[in-house]
C-alpha cells in the first residue's frame, strides 16, 4: 500500500484585476508642443549662461541652474534651449554629434533646431536667442 504524503499544495488564487484601460485616442491631440510649452525662464535675459569654451562644435553643455542646454551646431553658431524634454519633462543630455538624447525614454533632439527627431517626444525644446559677448554666451 502506498500512501501519498501530505505535501501541502498551496493554492493561490490569482485574482485577475481586469482593468479596462480605455485608451482614448483623442482627435484633438494636445501634444503639438510649441504653444503648450512656451515656458521660458523668467529674468534670464542678459545673463551669461555658459562660456564658449564649454560648448564645443557638435557638442554643448547643460546649465542646470537655468535648466537650459547650450549647443554649437556649427562653428561659431551658438544655440540655447530649455533642457526639459517635451515628453515628460526630464532634462536632456548635452549633445553629441549634434544630437541631444533624453535619458528617460530615449527621445532625440536636433542641436540646431531643438526639434524632436526621435520619439516618444514630439515638438521641440523651447528655443532661446543667444549671442556671444567676450567668452560668454548671453541670452538676448
Ligand atoms: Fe524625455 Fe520621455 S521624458 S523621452
Amino acid at each position: 500500500m502506498s500512501m501519498n504524503g501530505g505535501s501541502g499544495i498551496d493554492r493561490r488564487r490569482v485574482l485577475g484585476a481586469a482593468g479596462v484601460a480605455a485608451c482614448g485616442v483623442a482627435a484633438l491631440a494636445a501634444c503639438g508642443g510649441e504653444a503648450a510649452g512656451d515656458r521660458k525662464v523668467p529674468g534670464i535675459q542678459g545673463k551669461v549662461i555658459a562660456k564658449t569654451a564649454d560648448v564645443p562644435v557638435g557638442g554643448g553643455t547643460v546649465v542646470k541652474k537655468y535648466k537650459m542646454v547650450v549647443t554649437q551646431p556649427s562653428e561659431g553658431v551658438y544655440k540655447a534651449f530649455g533642457a526639459s524634454c517635451p515628453h515628460r519633462g526630464c532634462a536632456v543630455s548635452p549633445p553629441k554629434d549634434n544630437v541631444m538624447v533624453c535619458p528617460c525614454h530615449g527621445s532625440e533632439f536636433d542641436a540646431d533646431t531643438g526639434e524632436a527627431t526621435k520619439g516618444p517626444a514630439t515638438g521641440r525644446l523651447i528655443p532661446y536667442q543667444v549671442k556671444v559677448e567676450g567668452d560668454g554666451i548671453v541670452v538676448v
